[in-house]
């Protein structure tokens, strides 16, 4: 099947357009709740954000900076769908755009498919049988496209691996 830059099929694309047309409404709400959950999963990601600018805020669920910053990260993600899905051009601008926002903020490729899988599990908690058998394939097909345009996360392992390789040369050299 032929197929653009989002990499979706058409269908795909229905299927990724209807479930958003099932949250668009109250975005806000659930935008907040998404990022409330990926907190809740992976509590080392709030180190990531600064929510300082709400400085009044008892906890993560009343802080208005989180709140207004998930708006705009989840406008951000609905324009790849609503707008982007049409014109694969778009997407890709919009995409651009996102990449450069998470520029020097480490977050990676495997970091995007985590918060896809935390959407995706938000979706099926919200939306209950809403949800079509074939939204799970498509979600992760548009995270994967995502996440191709974002860095590899650096390899933790490879001075230290490097290192024991260096040893075991050494070690032959002076048998
Ligand atoms: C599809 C996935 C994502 C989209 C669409 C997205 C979108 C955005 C947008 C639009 C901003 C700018 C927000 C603003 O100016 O208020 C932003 C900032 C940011 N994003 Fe994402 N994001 C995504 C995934 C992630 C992931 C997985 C992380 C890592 C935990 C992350 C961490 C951040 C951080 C740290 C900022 C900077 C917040 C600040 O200004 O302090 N994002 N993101």
């Amino acid at each position: 099947m032929a197929m653009d830059i989002t990499g979706l099929s058409a269908s795909e694309k229905i299927t990724l357009f209807s479930a958003w047309g099932l949250i668009r409404k109250d975005l806000d709400v659930h935008g907040r709740n998404m990022l409330l959950l990926l907190f809740h999963k992976y509590p080392h990601y709030v180190s990531y954000f600064d929510f300082t600018d709400d400085p009044t805020a008892q906890s993560l669920v009343d802080n208005k900076s989180l709140f207004s910053q998930s708006i705009h990260v989840i406008k951000a993600f609905g324009s790849l769908i609503e707008y982007g899905l049409k014109d694969p051009a778009l997407f890709n601008e919009t995409l651009k755009k996102i990449t450069r926002f998470h520029e020097h903020r480490n977050v990676y490729s495997k970091d995007i498919l985590t918060i896809g899988e935390v959407l995706l599990d938000y979706l099926a908690q919200v939306l209950g049988r809403q949800v079509s058998d074939s939204l799970p394939d498509a979600f992760r097909k548009l995270f994967a496209t995502i996440a191709s345009r974002f860095p590899a996360a650096p390899d933790v392992d490879t001075d230290e691996k490097d290192a024991n390789i260096t040893q075991l040369e050494d070690a032959s050299q002076h048998q």
